[in-house]
C-alpha cells in the first residue's frame, strides 16, 4: 500500500533502520549525547534558543500541557477546523474559560479577524492557533497572526502538528511561546514523540501554576534538560534516533529551504493533478496546505467511496474529517513519497472517478 495519509506516514528507509539500534539507558552518558544533539538541532530547524522538549507522547500531550502550565483563567482558540475545536476541548476539560474565533469552515483566520476578536476579548492569557489545519487542508498565515497576537501582549500557542517539518516556523522571529508536532507527520517518523518549544514566558507562567499536573510539567522537563539533557520520564529513544537522522538527511540534501521546497512541489503536483480531473479544492483559495490537499468529492459521490476504492489500487489516501466527512477526501504528502508515487496514485484516482 502506497501512503498519502495525514499520519502516521510512510517512513524513510533510513530512519527506520535507525530505529534498530540497541537500546541503552536513558540516565547514560549515551543518551545524553543523544538527547541533547537532537534538541540543539530542532533549535536550529526551528530557529529558536528556547527550550525544546522531546517527549514520550503524541502532539496532543503539549497541546494540553501548554493549557495546564500557562493558563490560569481564560484563552482565546482560533477554530477552523477539527483541530483548533480539540484545543478547545483540551482548554474546557482543564476547566478553563474558552473563547472562540471560529470563521466559515474552509476560511482561514485572518489578521483582521483575530484583532478583531482580541479587541473584544481583552482578559484571555494566551491565543491558541492551529498552523495547519489538517481536517480541511487549510494552512493558517501565522507570521501574520503572530504579530497580532504579541501587540496584544498575549501568549502564543501554536499547534504545528501537520506544518513542522514540512513549512517555514521561526519560533524567536515570531515570538511563539508553545510550539508543538508530533513525530508521525512531516518529519515522516514512526508515532510516539511530540516536539515541542517553550518560551521562557511560559516557563515562568508554567512556575506559578497550580494542578499543572506531572508529566507535562514544562518546569520539570526544563530542569531535566538543563541538569542531565534528559527526560523526567523515560524518552521514546527510538524515535528520537529516527528525528535526530531525519534532521541530518534534511541537511545534507540542501537544507531546510530545500525541504520546504520539495513539500510544495509535492503538493503542487498533487494539486494540479486533482483540478486537471475536474476536481475542485475544500479550503479558500490562496490557503491551500503544502502538506494535506483536500479535495471536494465530486456531486452524488461520497468521499468515502473514493478512498475506500483507492485502497482497492493499493494507495491509502485520508478519509474526510469531521463535518466534512462524507463530502471530501485527503490527500497526505508527508514522509516518504516520490514523485512518481504522485504519479501513479493520480491516474489511479482518474481510473476511479471514470466508474464510481
Ligand atoms: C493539526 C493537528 N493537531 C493535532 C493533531 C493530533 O495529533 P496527535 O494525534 O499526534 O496528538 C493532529 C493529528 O492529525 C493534527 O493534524
Amino acid at each position: 500500500m502506497k501512503l498519502f495519509t495525514v499520519g502516521p506516514v510512510a517512513c524513510y528507509p533510513e530512519v527506520l533502520e535507525e530505529m534498530k539500534r540497541q537500546m541503552f539507558s536513558h540516565r547514560s552518558k549515551e543518551y545524553r549525547e543523544l538527547h541533547r544533539d537532537t534538541v540543539e538541532k530542532m533549535q536550529r530547524f526551528l530557529e529558536t534558543k528556547n527550550q525544546v522538549f522531546l517527549v514520550p507522547s503524541s502532539g496532543t500531550g503539549i497541546m494540553e500541557g501548554s493549557v495546564r502550565n500557562c493558563v490560569e483563567k481564560k484563552m482565546l482558540c482560533c477554530v477552523n477546523g477539527s483541530f483548533g475545536e480539540r484545543y478547545v476541548e483540551v482548554g474546557e476539560s482543564n476547566g478553563k474559560i474558552v473563547e472562540k474565533l471560529e470563521p466559515k469552515l474552509g476560511s482561514p483566520i485572518t489578521p483582521e479577524l483575530l484583532e478583531e476578536k482580541l479587541s473584544s476579548c481583552p482578559d484571555v492569557e494566551a491565543v491558541t492557533i492551529t498552523h495547519n489545519e489538517t481536517s480541511v487542508g487549510l494552512i493558517n498565515p501565522l507570521k501574520d497572526l503572530a504579530r497580532v497576537v504579541k501587540k496584544h501582549g498575549k501568549l502564543l500557542f501554536v499547534d504545528a502538528v501537520s506544518a513542522m517539518g514540512g513549512t517555514e516556523i521561526r519560533v524567536d522571529e515570531w515570538k511563539i511561546d508553545v510550539c508543538f508536532a508530533s513525530s508521525q507527520k512531516c518529519f515522516g517518523l514512526p508515532p510516539g514523540l511530540a516536539v515541542g518549544s517553550v518560551s521562557e514566558e511560559a516557563l515562568e507562567r508554567s512556575e506559578k501554576a497550580k494542578n499543572k499536573g506531572w508529566y507535562f510539567d514544562f518546569k520539570l522537563l526544563e530542569k531535566y534538560q538543563k541538569t542531565q539533557w534528559s527526560t523526567p520520564m523515560t524518552p521514546a529513544i527510538p524515535q528520537i534516533f529516527a528525528l535526530k537522522k531525519m534532521l541530518e538527511m534534511i541537511e545534507e540534501r540542501g537544507g531546510k529551504q530545500a525541504h520546504f521546497q520539495l513539500y510544495r512541489k509535492r503538493s503542487e503536483k498533487i494539486m494540479k493533478g486533482v483540478k486537471e480531473l475536474n476536481l475542485t479544492l475544500f479550503p479558500e483559495r490562496g490557503y491551500e496546505s503544502p502538506t494535506v490537499t483536500c479535495v471536494n468529492a465530486p456531486p452524488g459521490v461520497s468521499g468515502l467511496e473514493i478512498y475506500e476504492k483507492m485502497r482497492g489500487k493499493g494507495f491509502e489516501l485520508a478519509k474526510g474529517y469531521g463535518d466534512i466527512k462524507e463530502k471530501t477526501f485527503r490527500i497526505g504528502n508527508m514522509g516518504y513519497i516520490s514523485f512518481e508515487d504522485i504519479d501513479s496514485m493520480l491516474q489511479a484516482l482518474e481510473e476511479v472517478l471514470k466508474k464510481p
